[in-house]
């Protein structure tokens, strides 16, 4: 039997070096570098495109079809669609970006031994090692989710699940990559999985379904509910997971809808339900979720926003790596950007473009109808990345859809947007996003000082549920009777206060 060639591949700029046979593909080897495959590697999206600099690969009918002559001819290639034939320098258009983890104090009852906390997202995942009786972080990891190679999203996600064996693929990978991430928490911290007594998961809807076993198809068609949002408790022995014989591995319960239990983690690390006053948490993402209320009645709802936030479906998005431009600042009327990572720009990631929005109206490059000034095409942000009029509108859909779920859930409440006393942005984009042009672009019309970047609240309540059985079952049945979830697709009103909310704040509107 003769054995197939072997190939090296290096990945620029990281210079990670991979060795790998003829005919693998650079998917799956990219994969593991970071890189996301947003249509699930069906060749449609272009997300995926890497620049072949030394070698040949060839490319095939979908990577003719998406790619222009040009970017065909400068080494542009769809890495979904390509097999190894060839030793190659590919670079990366996209790669490895931050991920948050947590490191807020917090105050707990001591328990003897160890616990793992775990936020699944659908993107990223994070695992902390704690140790239950001083309440230290001894290690973290973080990783894409393994997952993220059969869809970026959460609908590519459901639509490989729906087809034959997917389910089962995407929670074997899951389970196992938890396995994988817990046992280096282990390595680095130099402890036995002995003495691990506890783990718990925090997660949307479908990650939950997904990692637990449940079916997912009740969540991929309307109304998107599912009956089966609770608590998921297992012996760490029946996931294979090599712990202590005792230990419990919980997934905490969710909301509802896609309404997930890291808002749940989100609203016990913001402690919402114990304000007097009404208070707000936002997650802004493709899947925009909120929740307002106070200590006696909580609303909280999803909203489909769209990729807008997280760079993606922008012409020159990208997530916030290396090379996009996450700040836009105007400065004696000229836009002044800033890069991550001090390179030359190749993007704009969720922040930049909120940002280059709420510059573009205060410049009047941009009308608050959202049009480009003079009926432009396309606005240049700094050479050679523009915003074109696409993804200005891109960003309205995002926006508008956040504002029209807001208002409809504070209107349950009794309440305006201007009468909460704060509002916690969760998560990266929370995080990173300037208060200001959130405001500008009238995406949160509050003023600056109540609004308060909370960071990964999910990975910080999953910590506080291992201090708290919540009773005997950690199932939160009481507090989960004070949150209703707000089906926002059933809410009649939403359609017409969505189409009010597309404009963008006029500079009179916007106090100080
Ligand atoms: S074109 Fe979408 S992942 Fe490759």
């Amino acid at each position: 039997m003769t054995e197939k060639k072997t190939h090296r591949i290096i990945v620029r700029p990281t210079g990670v070096e991979l060795r790998a046979p003829a005919g693998a593909s650079l998917r799956d080897l990219l994969f593991e570098q970071g890189v996301e495959f947003p249509c699930g590697g069906q060749g449609r999206c272009r997300g995926c495109r890497v620049r072949v600099l030394e070698g040949t690969a060839e490319a095939n009918a979908a990577q003719r079809e998406r790619l222009s002559p040009q970017e065909l001819e400068d080494g542009w290639r769809l890495a979904c669609q390509c097999s190894l034939g060839d030793d190659l320098v590919v670079e990366l258009r996209q790669w490895d970006a931050a991920i948050l983890v947590d490191d807020t104090p917090f105050h707990f009852e001591p328990r003897p031994g160890l616990g793992v906390a775990v936020d699944l997202g659908t993107t990223t995942l994070v695992a902390q090692l704690v140790n239950l009786s001083t309440g230290k972080v001894l290690a973290v990891r973080t990783a894409l989710n393994a997952q993220a190679r059969y869809g970026a999203d959460i609908m590519s996600r459901l639509q490989f699940a729906a087809a034959e064996d997917g389910r089962a693929t995407l929670e074997r990978l899951i389970r196992r990559q938890i396995a994988s991430l817990i046992t280096h928490l282990m390595v680095s911290a130099k402890v036995s999985g002995d003495e691990i007594r506890d783990v718990v998961l925090v997660g949307n809807t479908v990650m939950h379904h997904l990692f637990c076993g449940i079916d997912v198809e009740p969540l991929s068609h309307y109304p998107f509910e599912s009956n089966e949002i609770g608590l998921q408790t297992f012996r760490a022995s029946e996931l294979e997971w090599n712990l202590n014989k005792a230990s419990t591995v919980r997934f905490l319960p969710c909301l509802g809808g896609f309404v997930g239990s890291d808002i749940l983690a989100g609203i016990l690390a913001t402690k919402l339900a114990k304000s007097l006053e009404n208070v707000g948490l936002m997650d802004l993402g493709t899947n925009g979720e909120i929740v307002v209320g106070n200590q006696s009645k909580l609303y909280c709802a999803s909203t489909a926003a769209g990729p807008a936030f997280e760079g993606a479906r922008i012409s020159m998005g990208m997530r916030a790596a290396t090379g996009a431009i996450c700040q836009v600042q105007v400065e004696d009327e000229r836009l002044v950007c800033q890069v991550l990572g001090n390179v030359a720009p190749q993007g704009v990631c969720g922040s930049g473009l909120v940002d280059a929005v709420a510059a573009g109206l205060e410049i009047e490059a941009i009308q608050s109808s959202g049009r480009l000034g003079n009926g432009a095409k396309e606005w240049t942000l700094a050479e050679p990345v523009v915003l074109t009029q696409n993804d200005i509108r891109e960003l309205q859909l995002a926006k508008a859809a956040i504002a029209a779920g807001s208002r409809i859930l504070l209107e349950r409440l009794g309440t305006s947007l201007q009468d909460l006393k704060m509002l916690y942005l969760a998560g990266a984009f929370g995080n990173y996003i300037r208060r200001s042009s959130a405001r500008r672009i009238g995406l949160i019309d509050l003023p600056i000082d109540k609004v308060t970047p909370a960071g990964n609240t999910a990975l910080l309540g999953a910590k506080l549920a291992l201090f708290s059985l919540d009773g005997e079952d950690g199932s939160y049945t009481e507090l989960r009777c004070r949150i209703e979830h707000v089906p926002l697709n059933a809410d009649q009103s939403f359609q017409d206060i969505f189409v009010e909310e597309l404009a963008f704040p006029s500079s009179t509107h916007v106090r100080s």
